[in-house]
C-alpha cells in the first residue's frame, strides 16, 4: 500500500480496489462514461482532446470513456466529434492514449450511431433506424434500415474497433443505450416494428446489437477489452422494461464475447433523463444496475448522478455494480479521485447537474465546459500547470464582489502568489447563487459557493463581508490591482415609445 492510499477512510477503500475487466486490470472503480466532447477538430481527434483526457488520467480515474467517436458517415456527422471510421483519425487516437497511459488509467472508444435520434443537416444523408418513425424530440422522417444497410453498419462497427485498437486504446465499448440510438433502437418495441428477422420477438431484436458485438470481437481478437452500454429501462410508453432489459442483457452476455457492460435508461421520448439534471434523484439508474447484474456475468458499471464517494462505495459494497461512474464529476473535478485517495473531499469540486456547461453546449453544436470548473474544455489553456506565478513583489489584489466570478478571481489571484482581499458588501458570500440555490429543487447549486469559500479559507484570502468598495475604501487598502466583479443590474424598464422620446 502507498503512503498516500493509507489517508483513504476505511469506508472508501472499496474504490480502491484494482478490478481486472476482459483481462486489462484498473487501478480503482471509478469511472467517467463516455462523453460527447465537441472538441474534435473537423472530425480529428485534437490536442485538447489529449488534455482533456490527460487532466483526467492524471487526477486518478480508473476508467475513461471516449465518446462519441462515429462510426458511419450517417450518424450525427458534427465537426467536433470524431469520425471514427476514418483511418485519418488513427494518430489523434495515439496521443490521446498516449497522454492517459501516462498514468495507471485505461481508455475505451465508444463506437457510436445516433440513428433517428439525429438530424440530417450534417451527414447529408438519410438517418437510420429500424422503422420509419421519428424520434420524438428531432421530429425527422429516418429510413428503415434495409438488410444491406444493416450488413455494412456491422461491418462499420467493426473498422471503427480496429482503428481504435491501433490509436492504442485499451478498449471498445459499443453504444447500444440512449433508447433510440441505433442499435437501442432495434433492441426496443418502442423504436422496432419491424416484421423481419431484425423486428418482433427479443431474439430478432437483439439480432443486430449482437452481430456488431461478434464482428467487433472478431476485428479485434479475444484478447481486448470489448464492452457494451446498454439500457437498463427506456422509461418510454411501450419500450423495455427493466425486465425486458435484463432478458436484453443476458442475451447478450451469454453469448461470450463481451467483458463489461454499462448500464443507464432513458430514449429521447424521456429526453430530459438521458444526462439527468439537479431535478432527478441521486443514484437515479442504480436500481437499474443492480438488476442487470443479477442475469449477467461479467462486470457492471453503474451510472446516474453519483458524486458522494459514500454513496459510491455503498454501492459496490451491497453489490450493486462492480464499478461506479462519476462521469460529470469528473467534467467539474478532473482531481476527484486523488482528492478522495488523500481524503481531502472537502476540496472535491461537487458536480451539481447543472447540464449548463455540459451537455446543453453539446446540443448547441459547441464543445463541453463546466459552469464552476473553468479550465473544463479549456485544458490546453488554464489547465494543471498554466497558472502563471505571481511576481516576486506581486503585490496585493483587491476583488471588489464577493459572487461566483469575484470568489474565482480572489481565489486564482491567491493561488498565483497575491495577497488578496475580497471585499462583499452582503454579510454573505454568493451572490445571485445564494437566491437560486435557496429555490426548491435548486439546492446543489450552494456547492459552487461551498467550494469556493472552503479555498478562499484554506489559501487565506482575506474575506471582508458587510464591507462597501467606495473609492476610499479600496484606496485605504493600498492595492497594487483591483478586480471588479459586482455583477449586473437589472436594467430599468422602458415605458413608452422612445421614437416620441417619452
Ligand atoms: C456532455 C455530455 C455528453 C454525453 N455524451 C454521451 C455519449 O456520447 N454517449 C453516452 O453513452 N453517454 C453520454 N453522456 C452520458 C454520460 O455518459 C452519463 O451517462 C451521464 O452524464 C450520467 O452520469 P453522471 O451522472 O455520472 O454524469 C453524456 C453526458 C454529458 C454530460
Ligand atoms: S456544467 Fe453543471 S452538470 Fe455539467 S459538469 Fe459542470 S456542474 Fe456538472
Amino acid at each position: 500500500m502507498t503512503t498516500s492510499q493509507s489517508t483513504v477512510p476505511t469506508d472508501l477503500q472499496i474504490l480502491f480496489d484494482p478490478i481486472e475487466v476482459g483481462g486489462v486490470t484498473l487501478p480503482n472503480r471509478i469511472v467517467m462514461t463516455g462523453h460527447g466532447t465537441g472538441m474534435a477538430d473537423h472530425h480529428l481527434p485534437s490536442e485538447q482532446h489529449a488534455a482533456y483526457y490527460r487532466e483526467r488520467a492524471r487526477g486518478g480515474v480508473g476508467l475513461i470513456g471516449m465518446a462519441f467517436p462515429q462510426i458511419h458517415p450517417s450518424s450525427q456527422n458534427v465537426p467536433g466529434e470524431v469520425q471514427a471510421y476514418d483511418p485519418a483519425v488513427i494518430p489523434g487516437l495515439r496521443k490521446i492514449a498516449d497522454a492517459v497511459h501516462r498514468y495507471e488509467t485505461k481508455i475505451v472508444m465508444q463506437l457510436g450511431h445516433t440513428g433517428r435520434q439525429s438530424s440530417s443537416t450534417w451527414s447529408e444523408r438519410a438517418l437510420f433506424a429500424p422503422s420509419s418513425i421519428p424520434c420524438p424530440m428531432n421530429r425527422e422522417m429516418p429510413k428503415a434500415m434495409e438488410i444491406e444497410d444493416i450488413d455494412e453498419l456491422v461491418a462499420a462497427h467493426a473498422l471503427a474497433a480496429v482503428h481504435a485498437r491501433e490509436g492504442g486504446f485499451d478498449g471498445v465499448e459499443i453504444h447500444s443505450g440512449y433508447g433510440g440510438y441505433l442499435l437501442a433502437s432495434f433492441l426496443s418495441p418502442f423504436s422496432n416494428f419491424r416484421e423481419d428477422e431484425y423486428g418482433g420477438s427479443v431474439e430478432n431484436r437483439v439480432r443486430f446489437a449482437r452481430r456488431a458485438l461478434e464482428a467487433v470481437r472478431d476485428a479485434v481478437g479475444r484478447d481486448y477489452l470489448v464492452g457494451m452500454n446498454m439500457q437498463g429501462h427506456d422509461f418510454s410508453p411501450g419500450g423495455l422494461e427493466v425486465e425486458d432489459a435484463q432478458e436484453i442483457a443476458a442475451l447478450l452476455t451469454g453469448t461470450g464475447p463481451l467483458d463489461y457492460v454499462v448500464v443507464k435508461g432513458a430514449t429521447y421520448y424521456s429526453a430530459s433523463q438521458n444526462v439527468p439534471d439537479m431535478q432527478h434523484p441521486k443514484g437515479v439508474w442504480l436500481d437499474l444496475a443492480a438488476k442487470l447484474r443479477e442475469v449477467v456475468d461479467v462486470p457492471v458499471i453503474a451510472v446516474g448522478r453519483v458524486t458522494d464517494p459514500y454513496a459510491a462505495a455503498q454501492v459496490l459494497r451491497d453489490g450493486g455494480a462492480d464499478l461506479i461512474a462519476m462521469t460529470r464529476q469528473h467534467i467539474a473535478d478532473p482531481e476527484t479521485v486523488t482528492k478522495i485517495r488523500e481524503n481531502r473531499l472537502e476540496d472535491v469540486r461537487g458536480c451539481i447537474a447543472c447540464n449548463q456547461g455540459c451537455i446543453d453546449r453539446l446540443f448547441k453544436i459547441t464543445h463541453t465546459t463546466c459552469v464552476h470548473n473553468p479550465a473544463a474544455g479549456y485544458e490546453l489553456e488554464l489547465g494543471e500547470g498554466t497558472l502563471t506565478p505571481a511576481p516576486a513583489d506581486g503585490g496585493r489584489v483587491v476583488v471588489v464582489g464577493g459572487g461566483p466570478a469575484g470568489m474565482k478571481a480572489a481565489e486564482v489571484c491567491a493561488r498565483r502568489g497575491f495577497d488578496t482581499v475580497l471585499l462583499e458588501r452582503r454579510e454573505r458570500l454568493g451572490g445571485q447563487l445564494r437566491l437560486a440555490s435557496s429555490i426548491e429543487g435548486r439546492e446543489e447549486i450552494a456547492e459552487v459557493i461551498r467550494h469556493l469559500e472552503v479555498q478562499l479559507d484554506k489559501l487565506g484570502v482575506e474575506v471582508r463581508t458587510g464591507a462597501g468598495a467606495d473609492p476610499e475604501a479600496v484606496r485605504a487598502l493600498a492595492p497594487d490591482h483591483v478586480i471588479v466583479a459586482t455583477g449586473s443590474a437589472p436594467g430599468r424598464r422602458i415605458v413608452g415609445n422612445i421614437s416620441n422620446g417619452v
